[in-house]
């Protein structure tokens, strides 16, 4: 009998979805570029389930049922194409390929039309939860065409994670959606991070807590409105001491973040699209700050900070007003997310469902938290929810913590910890729910040098001052 369903590229992920497919009882196809991968595959895991190995791509392609299901789990970018390149010759009408990588959305959208042209469908979809995940079920968000959704479904929504018995697996739009919707979802979990190690910094210099202490106090704040794999994982490295020398382990480990560069492309698409997502930007500028080793040698030591650097504060209040701080910075950094998700849906025609997006991040992905069944609830209560930031439930959220989110962001200037996740996050908030801004005086200053003209208050139309005239006023 021919394979239900195929998976070419099985490094870690690629095997371990393939793993998960035979466990939940589909038959699937396996391919490699070099057979040892598939071979020890079969050795180590062959009993879990039904296993097809070949040895070419034209072997693969033979021993699927048709309309063929093939997962492409290969880098992005280049090494994607060329799999494509050699795939689609050896397919026939009608055939899905899934391209289940972290490709870039405007890739994915190129791809799509590229089979599509050719009768072939093709499913950019994002898979979250690394390797745990794609064994025992990730979040999955699928992009491409409702058939292709249709003819998948059945498999992806048994691989996936499930919570409260619902599947983490939604068709999240036509071509290009669900990649855009995995980066994004890569771009919070950047922000979420940036969130957390601010706590961690600031803790541990105003207070002086030692690393399993902390871990004690991310161990707590996981037992309420934080709740989240992140924090969980969080007190783990924080309690962990390093074999070698026995301290802690986190002071081992050079600081100098590394990234492959969704978060990256996150930031860029949504500067394209015109929306502030201030926190997932500061997460990724604080990345390359810590990898800028020339200008850090340069600078420590060298450059002074504040005189005094200790605040007299009481212990127990300032990891309280820390929480606050990072749950309210946390709620902004998603309504930021969720704001580039709605644009772009609007800008490309995805029709993306925002609340449908925050159920499937309730499990198996790297941001699963408590926080997103709030998230799915604001949705639920408004689809049409301008941000998430006034939806009743956030909007109280912030009011409740937002005076300690002040004393934190205060306390980290003055004792010269640098916070720019808290610190953005609260100026997009003051931002937001400012009456008048200072954009007046930005739009005076470039029809002043440039007559760039600007709006009026009080009447419509735009305006130019004769600045350099009797500073009369015309109509543009
Ligand atoms: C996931 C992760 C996964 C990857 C991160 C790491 O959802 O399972 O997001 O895709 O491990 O993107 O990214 P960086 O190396 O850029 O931190």
């Amino acid at each position: 009998a021919k394979a239900q369903i195929g998976v070419t590229g099985l490094a870690v992920m690629g095997r371990n979805l393939a793993r998960n497919l035979a466990r939940n009882g589909f038959s699937v196809a396996l391919h490699n570029r070099s057979q040892a991968r598939t071979d020890s595959l079969v050795e180590e895991f062959g009993s879990e389930g039904d296993f097809v190995p070949s040895t070419d791509l034209a072997g693969f392609v033979e021993s699927l049922e048709q309309p063929r299901k093939i997962i492409i789990m290969v880098k992005a970018g280049a090494p994607t194409d060329a799999v494509i390149d050699e795939l689609v010759p050896l397919l026939d009408e009608g055939d899905i390929v899934v391209d289940a990588g972290n490709a870039h959305f405007l890739d994915t959208r190129r791809r799509e039309s590229a089979l599509k042209e050719k009768g072939l469908h093709f499913v950019g979809s994002g898979v979250s939860g690394g390797e745990e995940g794609a064994l025992n079920g990730p979040s999955i968000m699928p992009g491409g065409s409702p058939e292709s959704y249709a003819a998948l479904e059945p498999m992806l929504t048994k691989i996936s994670a499930h919570v409260n018995g619902e599947p983490c697996c939604v068709h999240v739009g036509p071509d290009g959606a669900g990649h855009f919707v995995k980066m994004l979802h890569n771009g919070i979990e950047y922000a979420d991070m940036q969130l957390i190690a601010e706590a961690y910094d600031l803790l541990r210099h105003v207070l002086d807590l030692n690393p399993s202490e902390l871990a004690d106090v991310f161990r707590d704040w996981n037992t309420g409105d934080l709740e989240s794999f992140l924090i969980e994982i969080t007190a783990e490295v924080l309690s962990q001491t390093d074999p070698t020398t026995g301290g802690p382990f986190i002071d081992i480990v050079l600081d100098q973040a590394e990234q492959k560069g969704t978060g990256r492309w996150t930031v860029q698409s949504a500067l394209d699209l015109g929306i502030p997502v201030s926190g997932m930007a500061e997460a990724v500028f604080a990345r390359s700050l810590s990898g800028d080793v020339v200008r850090r040698e340069a600078a420590a030591g060298v450059l002074p900070g504040p005189a005094e650097a200790k605040l007299d504060i009481d212990r127990q209040a300032f990891i309280d007003d820390v929480r606050h701080a990072l749950y309210s910075s946390k709620i902004v950094a998603y309504a930021q997310g969720f704001d580039a998700i709605r644009a772009a849906s609007e800008e490309y025609d995805w029709n993306i469902d925002l609340g449908a997006m925050a159920k499937i991040w309730r499990g198996g992905c790297i941001i699963r938290a408590r926080f997103l069944d709030r998230v799915t609830e604001a949705y639920d209560r408004n689809p049409a929810l301008p941000s998430l930031l006034v939806d009743d439930y956030f909007k109280e959220a912030v009011a409740n913590g937002q005076e300690a989110w002040r004393r934190v962001v205060a306390a980290a200037a003055t004792v010269g910890v640098p916070a720019p996740g808290f610190s953005a996050a609260l100026s997009y908030y003051d931002g937001l729910r400012a009456e008048r801004l200072p954009a007046a005086l930005i739009q005076g200053l470039r029809d002043l040098f440039g007559a760039h003209t600007y709006k009026r208050v009080d009447r419509e139309g735009s305006f130019h001052l004769e600045w350099s005239g009797d500073r009369s006023e015309s109509t543009q």
